[in-house]
């Protein structure tokens, strides 16, 4: 799978500050142990000329067997001493070699000119963070999202549960679903008006499946389709489909705000597919939107809708607008 040039050279660089930073902090063990057992930097000196002395042995060739065994036997003798030094000083075996976060690569991030484990995890992490736009999501979480915004007095439509009750069930389902997700969980539509915590419910569930590990896209439908949208007509095909593939291949794709983008064929064809693609995978995604099903079905076409719906489990969210709520200081 392809993705944006830029992804792979933050990666590198990534991998880069990595192997500077695994070399410097050798040099610092270094410049430490030679202060306090002087005798170590005697004994790499010694190595190293004896490194020197093989290759122009094995070059020049005069009694070359006698010579490279003499210089072995004298390597092993000094590398026994460095270890025993090492180990009385309470050190590890490989106190005197960088130590890499990856050792299959020594964050190079290559083995014999393949990509390495590594660095596809972090191309993968960092086009991950590219789309999220992650910034608020640590505002967003199931600790700050609190049930008193809900009325304890307002029902629902003619129920005898308040809006309350209702909602704090919602977050308690959410908190479980966040709990026990995996690949096959089922995915959901958040509906309702603006300001009940729609977004901010997605935005924990999302921090939550991060925290865990699992790939997570939230986007706002708004913003991905103009982004598809210009790289598409601005001749970067190949990154539409990088993004179009991590849409697909994400563990949970969350779309907010269905409905409040500017709906032309183009985006009308490429939200379709998306939404389409995920449900035809069983992979989980959250939609939220202000929208109801009419309202939906007249902008994206029934056929999409009445399937997006049947196939999503449906969260009604119920209140009043908490972002007015909260300007003005007002609860229940
Ligand atoms: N139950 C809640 N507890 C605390 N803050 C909330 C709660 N629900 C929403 N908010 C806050 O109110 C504002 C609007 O919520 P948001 O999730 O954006 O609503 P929606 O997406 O449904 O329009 C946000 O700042 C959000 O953090
Ligand atoms: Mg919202
Ligand atoms: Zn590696």
């Amino acid at each position: 799978m392809g993705y944006n040039i830029e992804i792979y050279k933050s990666a590198q660089k990534t991998m880069d500050m990595r192997r500077l930073r695994a070399e410097e902090e050798l040099d610092i063990r270094r410049e430490d142990i030679y202060r306090r057992r002087p005798r170590v930097k005697e004994i790499e000196q010694r190595l190293v000329h004896i490194a020197a002395a093989a290759a122009k042995s094995v070059i020049t060739g005069a009694n070359k067997k006698e010579v490279l065994e003499d210089l072995k036997i004298k390597s092993l003798a000094l590398q026994d001493e460095l270890s025993s030094i090492l180990k009385s000083s309470g050190l590890p075996e490989n106190y005197l070699e960088p130590w890499y976060s990856c050792s299959e690569c020594n964050d190079t991030g290559f083995i014999d000119g393949k990509m390495c484990r590594c660095m596809k995890q972090l191309v993968r992490q960092t086009a991950y963070e590219e789309l999220n736009n992650i910034s608020p999501l640590s505002l967003c979480s199931f600790e700050t999202f609190s049930p008193e915004y809900y009325s304890k007095n307002r029902r629902i439509d003619d129920s005898e549960v308040t809006e309350y009750a209702y909602m704090s069930k919602v977050l308690e389902r959410m908190k479980r679903y966040a709990d026990n997700f995996d690949t096959y969980s089922e995915g959901m539509i958040f509906a309702g008006k603006t300001g009940l915590g729609k977004t901010h419910l997605s935005l924990a569930i999302a921090g939550k499946l991060i925290e865990k590990g699992f790939g997570v896209i939230y986007v706002s439908a708004p913003d991905i389709l103009s982004r598809l949208e210009t790289n598409q007509f601005s001749g970067r095909s190949d990154e539409r489909q990088a993004d179009q593939q991590l849409l697909q291949d994400c563990d949970l794709l969350i779309i907010d705000d269905l409905g409040t983008e500017f709906v032309t064929k183009f985006t009308c064809a490429a939200i379709y597919n998306i939404i389409n693609t995920r449900l035809n995978s069983g992979k989980p995604m959250i939609i939220s939107t202000n929208l109801s099903t009419d309202e939906l079905e007249r902008t994206y076409g029934s056929r999409m809708v009445s399937r997006m719906v049947g196939m999503l489990k449906d969260i009604e969210f119920f209140g009043s607008d908490i972002r007015q709520m909260k300007r003005t200081n007002t609860r229940y």
